[in-house]
Formats: structure tokens, sequence, C-alpha cells
């Protein structure tokens, strides 16, 4: 249903809306053949950023931002749900609400620390004032083990950035607590903020991270600080930013980070950082955020959605999904991605193929090693509509110029990755809708939606043994699954 929606209904609150509503949505989008099987995605309404990601008390904790007045940004929440294993999940509906003064136009971003048996969840508060003027503040609740959340209120009000000015996300470093936001300095640049705090209570602000990308883009959404493998990285969303050349930064927004050697606390500098980089080379890959679980395992899970991009399952009243958990590893500079090894209990037993083959399910995983130059996997139904993958020496296209539903083609129908050596081994993950894509060793990623009625097969091309397992639904989520 095409909708022009106006402010008023966007910014309607959970209460507003009417449960017969609430179960048309819901049977909607559950009943979507595009709906994904073992990718988190929302009950109904829109989904965009992942939130709070943390390890706690034995269980991964995925929130997400939510709209749940339909597949639209408006009202946002923070949605909870959690999984000992990826495999099974519990569903704790809505563990934010926007209903505070401080936050009464949307509980926004940010992500978790945990602490004395207690995951603190710092969220951005956007308020609106009479005049819609946005007012931004940085804002705590907790949770208790018992997953009961207490609002702990603001923690740090806006003085230095524009309206733009959202996004913590908190670590703890030797004695101190640091917190990145996103931000937007009063000359309209993008920047990630650093503050520290010796009792999580008082937050000193220490002012933008020193790099040499002081110019690069108006703002920089959803910031990210970790230290891996030796060194430091700084992964953000830039908003305003574009590039001359065939593969980088082609979406309306982007996801980059920066490898430097150490966060200096006292100078507020990237120490001996390297050239700015990008993960992900496809259509939908925004907003990723990261966390350490008890094994030490570094994990990043992203929204594969884009702000302003509006995707076909918008018909059936719901919108974006995230991405399947990457275990991160730093290697020659490179973010290193691969699956979390649990989604390996989603598989079953493999079979090889060498040419096309039906599909029995839209919710597979395709792997394979090659050295070939050239070479092709294509998605497709009985009317030929496609996605294609394919390679050549240089570079890999994924092409999705001929799809059932085509949709953004403003940002054109092809994505290109550089290929970075001859010998590939390639993971493709395929979940109704969403596809992605680990190549050059997981140094590199696609991740896409696409939209192909009734697909039905896959076509190798020649020399390729390509591996096919089929993939479980997560359990646990949402009633009609
Ligand atoms: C990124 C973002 C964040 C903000 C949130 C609101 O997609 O714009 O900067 O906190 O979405 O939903």
């Amino acid at each position: 249903m095409e909708m022009n929606w106006t402010v008023e209904q966007r910014y309607r609150r959970i209460e507003e809306i009417d449960s017969v509503d609430i179960d048309r949505m819901m049977s909607a989008s559950q009943l979507d053949r595009g709906y994904p099987k073992y990718h988190i995605a929302p009950p109904f309404g829109l989904l965009n950023d992942p939130n709070g990601l943390c390890h706690f008390n034995g269980e991964h904790h995925v929130f997400f931002q939510w709209t749940p007045v339909g597949p639209v940004h408006g009202m946002k929440y923070w949605y909870h749900v959690s999984t000992e294993n990826f495999v099974d999940f519990i569903d704790h509906g809505i563990a934010i609400h926007p209903d505070q003064d401080f936050d009464s136009h949307g509980a926004y971003s940010g992500g978790a620390l945990v602490e004395n048996n207690q995951a603190l969840l710092f969220y951005t508060g956007n308020k609106r004032d009479d005049n819609w003027v946005r007012v931004p503040t940085q804002c705590l609740a907790s949770m208790a083990a018992d997953g009961s959340i207490a609002k702990q209120g603001v923690i740090i009000e806006n003085s230095d950035y524009t309206e733009h000015f959202r996004d913590p996300k908190v670590w703890k470093s030797n004695e101190d607590y640091l917190m990145v936001v996103g931000a937007q300095t009063q000359e309209k640049k993008g920047c990630m903020v650093l503050y520290r705090s010796k009792e999580l209570d008082n937050w000193e602000h220490l002012g933008p991270i020193h790099t040499s990308y002081n110019d690069f883009g108006y703002m920089w959404e959803c910031p990210d600080f970790f230290e891996l493998d030796g060194q430091a990285v700084m992964l953000f969303s830039p908003q305003g930013v574009n590039s001359e050349n065939q593969y980088d930064l082609k979406n309306i927004f982007s996801v980059t980070y920066i490898v430097g050697d150490r966060l200096n606390i006292d100078t507020v500098e990237l120490e001996s950082h390297q050239d700015i980089l990008q993960p992900d080379y496809g259509f939908e890959f925004y907003a990723p955020q990261t966390y350490l679980d008890k094994q030490g395992r570094r994990i990043m899970i992203a929204w594969v959605g884009l702000p302003e991009i509006d995707t076909p399952s918008v018909e059936h009243e719901w919108a974006g999904m995230l991405t399947i958990p990457r275990e991160l590893r730093l290697e020659d500079g490179y973010l290193i991605q691969k699956p979390l090894a649990e989604l390996e209990l989603l598989k079953s037993d493999p079979t090889e193929y060498s040419s096309s083959f039906e599909l029995s399910s839209t919710s597979f995983c395709l792997s394979f090693s090659t050295d070939q130059d050239n070479f092709q996997i294509e998605l497709s139904n009985d009317s030929g509509e496609s996605l294609s993958f394919c390679a050549n020496e240089k570079q890999f296209t994924l092409d999705r110029s001929k799809m059932t539903q085509l949709y953004a083609e403003d940002y054109g129908t092809k994505r290109y990755a550089p290929r970075v050596s001859t010998t590939q081994n390639i993971d493709i993950y395929v979940d109704a809708s969403v596809i992605e894509i680990f190549i050059n060793d997981g140094k590199h990623t696609m991740t896409s939606r696409f939209f192909i009625d009734d697909l039905n097969s896959v076509k190798v091309s020649s020399g390729l043994i390509v591996e096919h397992t089929s993939m479980k639904g997560i359990e646990g989520l949402y009633s009609a699954r």
C-alpha cells in the first residue's frame, strides 16, 4: 500500500495504533515471501540500526531501532531480542519507549556496556521543540539481569555541535570510561567526538578525534571505536561523501573505517593511521555496530538498509533487517569479516553442483573456491528475472538490473568491488530477499536486498563447483513465524 505519511502519522506512538492495524501489519509481514528466515527483521514496521549489542548474563542481546506505526521512519523505539546461540531467540518486545520529555521524539541509536551485573544502554534522546527544532541529548538506561530496564536520564547535553549529535558508544579503557558520539561541527563537518568519564556520571568533552579526514562529509552517524589485534579502529557511517572511482561510496550514505596504531587520549588523535577503507560494496549496508562476547570475539552486525531509500517490502508492512553476525579480525590493515561460527548450526548437509540447479528453499548458502578469472553465479526465476554476481580478473560485479522489482535505480543497478587476489574462497548467504557475499577472504562483503518473485534456480558458470546448503530458520521470534 503506497502512502504519503504526514509527520503526525509517522510520530504516532504504539499506544495510538489500533490493534486491528497491528494484526493486519503483523500478518502481512509474516506472510510475505520476501520475509527472511534466519535474519533478524522487525515483526512489522521499520527496523533500522542495530543498538545496544552486548553479551550479558549468558546471552547475546540485540536491540534495534523500530518504528511500529508502519514501514516508515517515525517514532523510534528500541526493540529487544536475545539469544545464546543465534538459532533460538527470545523476543522481549520493546525495551526503550520514547516516553520522557528528553526522548519525546524517539529513543535513537546507541551502544551498551556491561558493568556490575547490568547492561548499561546508552542512547540518544531525540526531542523536537515547539518549532520542530531538534534537541538531542545522550541518555542512559540500565538493564538488570532479569531484563528489567530503568531509565537514568540525560547524561550529556549538547553545547558544541549542531542538532546532529547522536549515537553514543561506550567502552572501558583502564580506569576511564570513553564514549564516542557522531556529530556535526559548527562548520558542518562530520566527526567522531570523544568523551571521558571516571564514574559514568560526569562526562568530559575531549572533542572530535583528529585524523586526516577532518573534511569528510557533513555528518558521521553511528560511530564505533574498538581495539582489535593490537590496533585501533574507528568505524562510522559518513553522510555527504562520494568518489570518482567505480567502487567507493556509491550508496546514498556509506560505511567506512580507519585503522591506526592507537587512540591518544591526551592529543585526541588516532595515531599513525592508514587510508580510509570500506567494509562493504553492496547496495545496502549501514550503521554497523560491534561488541565483544564472552569468548573475546569482536562481532559486527549492520542494518541491511539505508536512510531515505524505500524497499519493495514496504507493500508488506515491513522494512529493514539486520545482517548475520560477523566475527572481525584485523589482517594487513583490513577488517576481515567472517560469518559467526554459530551459523553452521543452521546449515543442512551440503550438496555439490557444477551447473544449474533448482532451489527447494530461498534460504541457503553457497560456498566455493576458485582461481578462475571469470565466473558467474545467477539467481533467477522461470521468467528469467535475475540477480547476478560475476567476476573477472580485476573486479566483482553485483547486478540487480534484471530483478522483478527495481528500486533506488537513481543510485545505479550495479555495484563493483575490487578483486584483491586471484584465489577466492567465497561464501554467499541468501535469505528470501537479502544476499550477503563474502569476497576477498572476508576483506570485503557485498550486502544487498533483492526482489525476484518465485526465485527457484541458481545458474553456475562452467568450471565452478559450488557447495549448496539449505539454511534453517531461527526460532522464537514473533508469533506468526
Ligand atoms: C542512522 C540513524 C542514527 C539515528 C537513528 C534514528 O540510521 O539516523 O543516526 O540515531 O538512525 O533512527
